[in-house]
């Protein structure tokens, strides 16, 4: 079956990476790729399912550097730092970690930050009004506004908001895998940007240790479980440096995609665009409807280590598995119509935010900005639309489009709902 369309990197597989995992999904829905050297998993039962089977491991970042040490030392000392993260560890230190930072979240109490996040959108949205009828809303409004919300959360002060933005950028480099050599220096500069990074939030963590605020971070060094206990063994300074840099990155380029990604899939139709508009009720069902279908999550890699067998296929330790959630969030078996925007459709049952023990740890607040974001800018920006096609990045794991211009006939239009 060497016809189907299983290099995820080719322009056209990245311009439409939904229409290759339709391919792969009806011919071969276990599918081993000789290009990636991975079994590409398409299927939307497959998917939950993996994400449950112990067989596949996430630590998948150790396994790469010692299996490639030939790597130039830049790329192996940030996949060092990065190795250490929760969402590429298995338990038990995953578990460990995850109740960790699962107790600072839900002290954070994600719902009372709605009026503050309309208040950044805003202020966001009134700077690109004041910029005319034409502009990038990636630039504008998706990219800042998550680093702006992770960094108020974790309690760095709003000055060093650029910071945030540039230092998640740099390592998106390489988390995300950037197709081919086209940024050859990435591992040094995503390196430069973890190591000034690290020393940041090194600072600011000794600062909350001496006079603890009621920040994320401080719920972290406090240890507190969500039984309302302390954890044993809270983060060390190390721990705590790495989970600030995770959260960071892991809820910024991905929010921004998810807002750029929405605009994009709601404007495209003017009828969907005025009737969202019009009725605020539809924005979360809108939200949930773009995440299924242009979730900023296209791939997650499992390693294997455990031998079994999937669809007949025998999957054995050492290999690699691709869980395609473009491939899963678009199953006719599991969605009716599914390439078709229902927003009668039952909700959350994509995956675009994974499942299981990794399931993703902010997604709460990553639907919280989504609506604000597309619910207010649909409403500032009478008839909002995208000039000119998407210029997808080249990246296995994410949906990400560097610019998102659009134009309106906005400009002038107050705050108020
Ligand atoms: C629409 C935006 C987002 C999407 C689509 C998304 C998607 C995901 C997915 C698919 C996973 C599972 C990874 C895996 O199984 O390997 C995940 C995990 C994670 N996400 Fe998100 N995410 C988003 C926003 C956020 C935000 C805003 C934060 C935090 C501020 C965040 C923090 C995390 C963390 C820490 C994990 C690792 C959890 C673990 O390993 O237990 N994400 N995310």
């Amino acid at each position: 079956m060497n016809d189907l369309p299983d290099d995820l990197l080719t322009p056209e597989a990245v311009a439409d990476p939904d229409g290759a995992a339709a391919v792969l999904r009806d011919a071969d829905p276990v599918h081993w790729s000789p290009t990636h050297r991975a079994w590409l998993v398409t299927r939307y039962d497959d998917v939950v399912a993996s994400f449950r089977n112990p067989a596949l491991s996430s630590d998948r970042v150790r396994p790469l550097m010692s299996a490639q040490r030939e790597r130039p030392a830049a790329e192996h000392r940030v996949l060092g730092l990065i190795s250490e993260w929760m969402v590429v560890t298995d338990p038990p230190a995953h578990t460990r970690l995850r109740r960790l930072a699962g107790a600072a979240f839900k002290q954070q109490q994600i719902a009372a930050m709605e009026q503050r996040i309309q208040t950044l959108v805003d202020e966001l949205v009134d700077a690109f009004l004041a910029g005319g009828p034409r502009g990038d809303l990636v630039a504008g409004v998706a990219y800042p506004l998550p680093a702006i919300v992770i960094a108020e959360m974790l309690g760095a002060p709003p000055v060093d908001r650029d910071r945030f933005r540039a230092w998640s950028d740099e390592l998106a480099l390489v988390a995300f895998g950037a197709g081919g050599d086209a940024r050859p220096d990435r591992h040094e500069r995503a390196l430069r940007g973890l190591e000034e990074m690290a020393a940041y939030f090194r600072a600011l963590v000794a600062e909350r240790r001496a006079a603890p605020a009621g920040d994320m971070l401080s719920a972290m060094i406090a240890g507190d479980t969500p039984s309302g206990g302390v954890e044993e063994h809270g983060l060390t300074d190390d721990e705590l440096v790495g989970m600030c840099a995770l959260l960071l990155f892991a809820g910024h380029e991905t929010t921004t995609n998810s807002i750029a990604n929405a605009v994009r899939l709601l404007t495209a139709d003017p009828a969907l665009r005025d009737r969202v508009r019009d009725d605020p009720a539809l924005v979360g069902p809108a939200v949930e409807e773009s995440l299924r279908l242009a979730g900023p999550i296209k791939v997650l890699v499992r390693w294997v280590v455990g031998d079994h067998e999937l669809r007949g296929r025998r999957i054995r330790a050492g290999e690699r598995v691709y869980l395609l959630l473009c491939g899963a969030n678009r199953d006719p078996e599991r969605f009716a119509d599914p390439d078709v925007v229902d927003l009668a459709r039952e909700r959350a049952t994509h995956v675009a935010f994974g499942r299981g023990i990794h399931a993703c740890i902010g997604a709460q607040l990553a639907r919280l900005e989504t609506r604000i974001a597309v619910g207010t800018l649909l409403r500032r920006l009478p008839g909002l639309r995208v000039d000119g096609d998407p210029a997808w990045l080249p990246t296995l794991a994410s949906r990400a489009q560097e610019s998102l211009p659009v134009v309106h006939e906005g400009a002038g239009a107050g705050s108020a709902p």
